[in-house]
């Protein structure tokens, strides 16, 4: 088989975890797909900043457009960021010149995801976005593959490293809300605009498009009822301590007759249940299928190994020829939802 050739646009946290494992993990990867895995090209913003890593094997493209149009490349693995921009012009020229694509990007998706599926599905190709929800977690793959044949009765979960790390770290050290921020920083969480995080939108990107996958619906993140963790304060934190809970940034997705109802909100928990004692910037999603009945799924949402992981995963799966529909399901046939919630303006 010939090698699958991949070009990277964006060498931050995620991008540079995927050069480390393709460069340290290459036989493994090639005995478990059956198939060389290679990096032909890559592009970022600054071309010398020192990664801490050799990239002086692969081609360098300061326009991540012109990556993705390359003919030496067969995957165009997006790790930019941003909803629009050179992203989503990338991510388009890809699919135009014929190109699988794997990203962690869930605000293109949450924004875009349903033309962009379109576009890959006309084309026969692929867009893989394990590493999008729940970082390290295969949170996609289990709703996709191993929940195929259950209707979803709901996901639920904590989607938001930052938030779960401020908020649990305000409760155990009682230091503010700036401290910690700063604290996430440092551990390569954040995203470049911080107020996705706190704001809740990341996590509600991600919550949109786990509904779309569970409920066969197009993805809709406008209709998502967000509040973020900003005006959380110690004394809150303190509070639903006395009372025996936690405060957690919780998103839900349910079907019912009055449509699809998805919130993302500070929610008090137990402090003993197995949310209420997640901490740091774990993530923890539960799916409930009716006949799986409820499996919970907890790890690191987000930092680099897990990260990198959760892309490197996409990469296998186009490698051992698995062409799985973007949300599972064929772009096409999506039905629009009606949403249960009006979301707040
Ligand atoms: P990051 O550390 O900020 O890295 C972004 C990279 O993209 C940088 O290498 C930057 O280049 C490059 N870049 C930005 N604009 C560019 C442009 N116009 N042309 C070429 N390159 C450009 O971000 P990250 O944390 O790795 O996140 C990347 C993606 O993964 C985002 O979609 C994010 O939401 C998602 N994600 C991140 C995590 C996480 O834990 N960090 C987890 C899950 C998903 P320079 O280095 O030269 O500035
Ligand atoms: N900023 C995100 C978080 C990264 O804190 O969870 C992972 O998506």
């Amino acid at each position: 088989q010939s090698p699958l050739r991949l070009g990277i646009a964006g060498l931050g946290t995620v991008g540079i975890g995927v050069v480390k494992i393709i460069d340290k993990k290459a036989a493994l990867l090639e005995a478990r797909t059956g198939r060389k895995v290679v990096i032909t090209a890559v592009s970022a913003r600054s071309k010398d900043k020192d990664r801490g890593v050799d990239l002086s094997a692969y081609a360098w493209e300061s326009d991540p457009v012109a990556l993705a149009k390359r003919d030496d490349i067969d995957v165009f693995v997006e790790l930019m960021g941003g909803a629009d921009g050179p992203a989503k012009d990338a991510t388009q020229a890809a699919i135009a010149s014929g190109k699988d694509v794997v990203t962690a990007n869930k605000a293109m998706l949450a924004l875009h995801g349903q033309e962009l599926a379109e576009a890959a599905e006309a084309r026969d190709l692929v867009i893989r976005f394990e590493a999008a929800v729940a970082g390290g977690i295969p949170v996609v793959k289990s709703l996709t593959e191993g929940l195929a044949g259950n209707e979803i009765k709901r996901v639920m979960g904590v989607m938001n490293g930052t938030c779960n790390y401020i908020l649990t770290r305000m409760e155990e050290t009682r230091q503010p809300y700036g401290v910690l921020f700063d604290e996430c920083a440092k551990l390569g969480y954040l995203e470049a605009d911080p107020t996705l995080d706190v704001g809740g939108i990341d996590a509600g990107h991600k919550l949109a498009l786990l509904a779309a996958i569970a409920y066969g619906t197009q993805v809709d993140f406008d209709a998502i009822t967000i509040e973020g963790i900003q005006d959380i304060t110690l004394d809150d934190i303190e509070q639903a301590s006395e009372l025996g809970y936690k405060i957690k940034l919780l998103g839900v997705a349910q079907m019912s007759a009055r449509g699809l109802e998805q919130r993302m909100t500070p929610c008090l928990v137990p402090a003993t249940s197995p949310l209420g004692q997640l901490a740091g910037g774990t993530n923890m999603v539960v799916l409930e299928g009716d006949d799986v009945g409820q499996i919970v799924l907890r790890g690191a949402g987000a930092g680099e190994g897990p990260t990198a992981s959760a892309v490197l995963s996409d990469i296998c799966d186009i490698a051992r020829g698995i062409r799985m529909a973007t949300f599972g399901q064929n772009a096409s046939a999506l039905v629009a939802a009606k949403p249960a919630i009006a979301a707040i303006p």
